[in-house]
């Protein structure tokens, strides 16, 4: 197992649509996996896409946040979502690509998710709130799109020590 290398904005593999995973069984893909699992817990994140290790594979891993079914982290690979209604919440989020900034982003608060596991098993569940954002931010880099280009301005971009200090109290 690896500590991979984070992508970081401008880097054009940030911004290019992933290419579906094929072998999900094979070595390379399972390894893939367990690095991107590593790299994720080396960082404290809570969500990692394939791009953000120079992989432009449609694979990503959801930490077990709060609301995940799952009892720790997971792959999902070749992931679909689509709302199961149209109501949105506005969030912080932030990114291991883009580094010390976070903002509130709208995101669908209930969603259903269709993908593979890392055994190539279809899984089909639903999620809500953060788990639900989490998912939509991981999905959003297979297809080349940033948190921030789903904000409704950029009022709230904020770095994180001025969040501390002016934020955090107000969220
Ligand atoms: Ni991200």
């Amino acid at each position: 197992m690896a500590i991979l290398k984070v992508a970081m904005l401008g880097n054009p593999v940030l911004r290019k649509k992933a290419a579906a995973v094929k072998d999900v069984a094979g070595a390379e893909t399972q390894r893939l996996i367990d690095d991107m699992i590593d790299t994720m817990k080396e960082y404290s994140g809570v969500g990692l896409a394939a791009p953000q290790v120079h992989a432009s594979h449609r694979l990503c891993i959801i930490e077990a946040v709060k609301g995940s079914p799952f009892k720790e982290a997971v792959a999902l690979l070749n992931p679909s979502i689509e709302p199961l209604s149209q109501q949105k919440a506005d969030d912080w989020e932030g990114c291991l690509s883009i580094g010390d900034l976070r903002g509130t982003v709208p995101r669908f608060r209930h969603i259903g998710v269709k993908a593979l596991d890392r055994k190539g098993k279809v899984v089909e569940f639903e999620a809500t709130e953060f788990f639900a954002r989490v998912i939509q931010h991981e999905v959003d880099h297979l297809e080349g799109v940033l948190y921030f280009d789903r904000m409704k301005d950029l009022t709230t971009l904020t770095h994180m020590n001025e969040w501390s200090r002016y934020w955090l109290k107000k969220s």
